[in-house]
């Protein structure tokens, strides 16, 4: 049996921006995760869930079985629908590796991230896909290599995603990234802990980047300064957490939150907010939250709160009250530190 585990993620400044050239910082959140399972298919027990395929009918000899557990679905790769980005992934791990698909077997796949919300599902499903085959058939891939395989398939769900997403999951670790270059790990000086607080509302990123798109075409000065103004954020970001040495710890986390604050304010110009986003937001600040902001696409999905042990319980409450419909904590922590 083969296993392989890929966190979520979550952006911490400059999404939007990011596609049009400007840097970007993200994390991952192992809180949720994507498993994949690859197990021969005459020994898989049928599993309790009822689910929409039945390779026991099949014999399940012949063929690769995709199964979906966290969507209840089974189905064959042959079977698969032509923008189908787990059947894409494998087929095109194959094909990285010049190997044929392997037969006979169940590649199962589970998630506990929240779809079209922000968090990576997309693209943690696809990684864990392309490292447990690439395991499967004894040919282990870089990080490097994993992160464009994962990119291929971002580019079915997403048109035109900057890479950001694949990046930082294949890499499980914080990256400061710049699309069409190589991405940069950044250190974390001080930990630092957030709030995700989900709107409940799935929204294609697609849309929103369209959006953005159109927009940008229309007032194309408008929108690269206010892009400009965005990765100057990041930057300004990037440092205050790299750096932390040159300030008392409550001023880092003072600074980081307003950096937050002001790229909410600019994700708003971009009119990739909601109503749903801005009153999360607003709930966090106003229960004590150092900075709130959404993360990802926007307009639905999550927002992110920097919190202290001591405002973490009373923003968490806020949250919940002002309509999120899960809070997740975590900590962004220094590399190696858990
Ligand atoms: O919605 P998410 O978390 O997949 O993030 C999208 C980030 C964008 O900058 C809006 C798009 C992109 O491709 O970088």
């Amino acid at each position: 049996m083969t296993v392989a585990r890929a966190p979520g993620k979550i952006i911490l400044f400059g999404e939007h921006a990011v596609v049009y050239g400007q840097p970007a910082l993200a994390v991952p959140v192992t809180q949720v995760q994507a498993a994949a399972t690859i197990l021969p298919a005459p020994a898989r027990r049928a599993p309790s869930a009822p689910l929409q395929g039945d390779f026991a009918q099949d014999g399940g000899e012949g063929e690769l079985w995709i199964e979906a557990l966290n969507v209840g679905r089974r189905y064959q790769l042959s079977h698969a629908a032509p923008d189908d980005v787990l059947a894409a992934a494998v087929r095109l791990t194959c094909a990285h590796i010049g190997a044929p698909v392997p037969a006979g077997v169940v590649l199962s796949i589970d998630s506990t991230i929240p779809i079209a919300s922000g968090l990576g599902s997309g693209a943690a499903v696809c990684a864990v896909v392309v490292r447990a085959l690439t395991e499967y058939l004894g040919c282990p891939i870089s990080n490097s290599q994993i992160s464009n395989l994962v990119f291929q398939t971002e580019q079915i769900l997403h048109g035109a995603p900057s890479g950001i997403d694949n990046t930082v999951i294949a890499y499980g670790q914080p990256v400061y990234f710049v699309k069409g270059q190589p991405p940069v790990p950044f250190t974390v000086a001080q930990p630092f802990r957030l709030l995700i607080g989900d709107t409940g509302l799935a929204s294609p990123t697609k849309i929103a980047v369209g959006d953005v798109r159109a927009g940008w075409q229309k007032e194309p000065e408008r929108y690269e300064q206010i892009f400009r103004a965005i990765g100057d954020i990041s930057q300004q970001a990037r440092a205050v957490i790299e750096a932390p040495q040159t300030l008392q710890v409550s001023e880092t986390l003072r600074v980081l939150g307003d950096l937050m604050n002001r790229n909410h304010a600019l994700l708003q110009q971009l009119d990739v907010s909601s109503a749903e986003l801005d009153a999360l937001v607003s709930a966090a600040r106003d229960a004590g939250a150092l900075g709130a902001k959404l993360s990802g696409g926007g307009r639905g999905g999550n927002m992110l709160a920097l919190v202290t042990d001591d405002t973490e319980q009373a923003v968490r409450a806020a949250l919940e009250r002002a309509g999120a419909k899960e809070v997740i904590g975590t900590i962004v922590r220094p590399q190696g530190q858990v």
